[in-house]
């Protein structure tokens, strides 16, 4: 089986690379040229834990290679993956699907016998039917004798842990229609794609079109629903006296509830929850069924980066004029990825620097990515560089590397020793010795280092 996958980013190049490891014979073409030069000398330009090795192990044996040549690619292959990217579309929230109209009037240039055309970018529904148009009309148009179905094959994996999710997923789902005689090739190629999952026992959800495309808005609108469900009950903890913890442990152990994705923090980020909520806001509008919960969830989590960066002003007892600098630790917008999409970073480190704050950063691989997004800071090689004089320090990613920091040392070469854990990566029990003021989210305050270590008082 011969698979082209258009499209080399974070999904493009982890499916390429997990299919070849699979046994198949994977091309995964680019537009941009330098990408695929360094990917065909087995560099990866993203931070993906074991993609390289696994991109390089499997170019070695032959069966994964890059080209930018879309046509000779797509003729020779059984299955055409588009993984290209859908961004938020300026303006009006919608999923931009001019990369994937665009790759699919290239490939129906190329097309040469029977292939399966699969949507595996994140598309609102309706996206793969105007696909198939597209490439109908194209194909007639040529002349050409070229046979091809269209498939939804949305996927799932989390940045950070992509290759575990696409080798172990909870479910493949697959979205085909039969042609009316009740033959779905598609349906066959793509359960001959999948065989080495479906061996390992892995769900695979059959089912329609429209119905693949609309699974994919739903999961993540529901995952994003919970995380801003918990984050808004760790502002309700901070005004009672409650723990936010244990309400999320305690919630979490229901069984119809769910333990994941009951983490707070400084709101969502990433490649796909922010894009993907507003997006499936805009659909529901579109056809007329408006979701007003999705839409609380984009406003919500909106808010709250903001609202974290307020947070901060007040820990240090902001006033104009002040002149005070910040650490931070942790840019991307979740660790194991150097990804800076839509990071909250983003949105608090600016709102600080407008205040007149100045700001010390430090990311373990991010930084680089950083700094084509935010300006005007101070860039420190660890953790302890970025919190030489600052008045307070900010956690905002969860990297390992920030859960064991040497508070003593980090005591001395503060200004003020104020730790404000967004990730809360530390406990408020463990914080009230180290002699710092400890704010993190939904949980007690620990003022250490203004009253002293065994004074701790809990902020209402
Ligand atoms: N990143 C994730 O964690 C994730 C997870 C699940 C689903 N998705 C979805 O998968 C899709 C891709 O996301 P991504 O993060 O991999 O995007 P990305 O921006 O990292 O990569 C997209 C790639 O497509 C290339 N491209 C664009 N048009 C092309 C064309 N006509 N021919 C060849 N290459 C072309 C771009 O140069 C880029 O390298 C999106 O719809 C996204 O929502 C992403």
């Amino acid at each position: 089986m011969q698979i082209a996958i258009i499209g080399s980013g974070y999904v493009g190049l982890v499916t390429g690379a997990c299919f070849a490891e699979f046994g198949y014979h994977v091309t995964c073409v680019d537009k941009d040229a330098s990408k695929i030069e360094s990917l065909s000398q087995g560099i990866i330009p993203i931070y993906e834990p074991g993609l390289e090795s696994l991109v390089q192990q499997t170019q070695r044996m032959g069966r994964l290679s890059f080209t930018t040549n879309l046509k000779d690619t797509v003729a020779q292959a059984d299955a055409v993956f588009i993984a290209v990217g859908t961004p938020s579309r300026r303006g009006d929230g919608h999923a931009d699907l001019s990369y994937v109209y665009a790759a699919a009037e290239e490939i129906a240039d190329a097309l040469d016998g029977y292939t399966v055309v699969v949507t595996k970018s994140t598309v609102p529904v309706g996206t793969c039917r105007k696909v198939l148009e597209i490439i109908q009309e194209k194909v007639k148009k040529n002349n050409s004798l070229a046979e091809f179905d269209v498939a939804s094959n949305p996927e799932f994996l989390r940045e950070g842990s992509a290759i575990n999710d696409f080798m172990r997923p909870d479910r493949v789902v697959i979205g085909t229609e039969s042609d009316g005689m009740g033959h779905d090739r598609a349906r066959a190629v793509l359960h001959q794609l999948y065989r080495p999952l479906y061996l390992i026992e892995t769900p695979i959800v059959f089912t329609g079109i429209e119905t693949a495309e609309l699974i994919k808005y739903a999961a993540n609108g529901f995952l994003a629903m919970k995380i801003a469900f918990i984050n808004e009950m760790a502002d309700i903890c901070e005004q009672v006296g409650a723990n936010v913890q244990d309400v999320a442990k305690a919630i979490g152990l229901d069984g119809r509830i769910g333990r994941k994705f009951l983490h707070v923090g400084p709101g969502y980020g990433g490649s796909c929850f922010p894009k993907d909520t507003l997006a499936l806001t805009r659909t529901a509008r579109e056809v007329g069924s408006p979701t007003s919960i999705i839409e609380s969830v984009v406003k919500s989590n909106e808010d709250r980066k903001q609202s974290m960066a307020y947070k901060v002003l007040q820990a240090i007892g902001y006033k104009p004029g002040m002149e005070k600098t910040i650490a931070v630790l942790g840019l991307t917008f979740k660790p194991n990825t150097d990804d800076m999409r839509d990071a909250p970073s983003l949105t608090i480190i600016p709102i600080l620097q407008k205040a007149g704050i100045k700001i010390q950063a430090y990311d373990p691989v991010g930084c680089q990515e950083a700094k084509k997004h935010l300006r005007n800071i101070v860039w420190s090689k660890d953790a302890y560089e970025a919190i030489e004089g600052a008045d307070a320090l900010i956690i905002l990613t969860e990297w390992n590397e920030f859960r064991a920091l040497n508070f003593d040392k980090m005591i001395q070469k503060m200004k003020y020793p104020c730790l404000i854990d967004f990730r809360n990566i530390y406990r408020p029990e463990e914080m009230i010795s180290t002699g710092f003021d400890y704010i993190s989210i939904g949980r007690p305050t620990i003022y250490g280092a203004q009253l002293g270590s065994q004074k701790t008082a809990f902020v209402a």
